[in-house]
């Protein structure tokens, strides 16, 4: 497995292996969900790429930067075990040089939902997800549905830029209990991490309404948040019903699919997830 430190080698190395080309972008801290990714990648593409990048760009001054979880001889160590074949693994200043000063934003579909309560947040997304797929080139690059916010960013940003990728959208991996897989999991206390099963708990009971004909969307946010304040350690931050594309709230009824989301802190903890509604008819 080779590493690739800078823009320079990584393309170096690309040119290199002219084969069709998986990428998987992480911030490391590897769980089954990011490895979810990666067997994908393995299974749909002559070789795979993996980024470890912890993308300063996108966290607001009073998030968790400093504290994000590392374990890069952990993460190298399994993505060399699934046969990765590079890992593209830049610095700070490889990646944001002094003097650094363009960035790309998707306008509309970075404004609700996680935007509004981090508002630099998708523009670093969007730039690091730019420059990353601009250093590995690849051919497909896979993304977890987890993060659906981020994932429509994504792929609107590669339709408006022309960047020649397909964005292949992966499943939600989850812990036994439910509890979507997140590197964040890592700093839930036992009382909270018992308390976090809420989230999945609360979509899946409302993922159960609608199947039984509710369909109105505020009446799925109002189950969706009597399901968390029955929980002491949980506060919700949001919970939506939008549109599955454009990610505008409904009011009236779901026609179709929606995106049923939400976020909530256990203390400074913050953790989001969500369900696609009307899916598969
Ligand atoms: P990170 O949080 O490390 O996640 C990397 C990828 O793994 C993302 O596409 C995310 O949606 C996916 N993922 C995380 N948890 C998952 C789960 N439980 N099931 C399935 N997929 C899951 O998302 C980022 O990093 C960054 O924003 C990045 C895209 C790398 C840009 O910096």
């Amino acid at each position: 497995m080779d590493i690739l430190k800078t823009p320079k080698e990584m393309r170096a190395w690309r040119r290199a292996h002219p084969g069709s080309l998986g990428l998987t972008p992480t911030m490391g801290y590897l769980h089954d969900g990011h490895l979810a990714l990666v067997r994908r990648s393995l299974a749909e593409n002559e070789a795979s790429a993996a980024s470890i990048f912890v993308n300063p760009a996108q966290f607001g001054p009073n998030e968790d930067l400093d504290r994000y979880p590392r374990d890069e001889e952990g993460d190298l160590r399994a993505l060399r075990e699934l046969g990765v074949a590079a890992v593209y693994l830049p610095s700070v200043v490889d990646v944001y040089p002094e003097g650094y000063q363009t960035y790309v934003t998707v306008e509309g579909l970075s404004q609700g939902l996680e935007g509004a309560s981090r508002p630099v947040h998708f523009r670093g997304v969007a730039t690091v997800v730019t420059k990353l797929l601009n250093a590995v080139q690849p051919d497909r690059a896979y993304f977890g549905k987890k993060d659906a916010q981020q994932l429509r960013v994504i792929r609107r940003l590669v339709r408006d830029l022309d960047l020649p990728v397909e964005i292949v959208a992966c499943d939600t991996v989850r812990e036994a209990d439910g509890l979507a897989m997140s590197s964040r999991n890592a700093y839930l206390s036992p009382e909270q991490r018992a308390a976090a099963v809420v989230l999945s708990q609360a979509l899946h009971g409302a993922e159960e309404r609608f199947r039984d004909g509710v369909w109105e969307a505020e009446a799925l946010r109002t189950g969706v948040r009597a399901a968390v304040a029955a929980e002491p350690l949980a506060e919700l931050d949001y919970v939506s019903v939008a549109d599955s594309e454009t990610l505008a709230e409904i009011e009236g009824e779901v026609q179709g699919t929606a995106l049923l989301s939400m976020a909530v802190s256990f203390g400074p903890v913050r953790l989001i997830d969500n369900v696609t509604l009307g899916e598969g008819g």
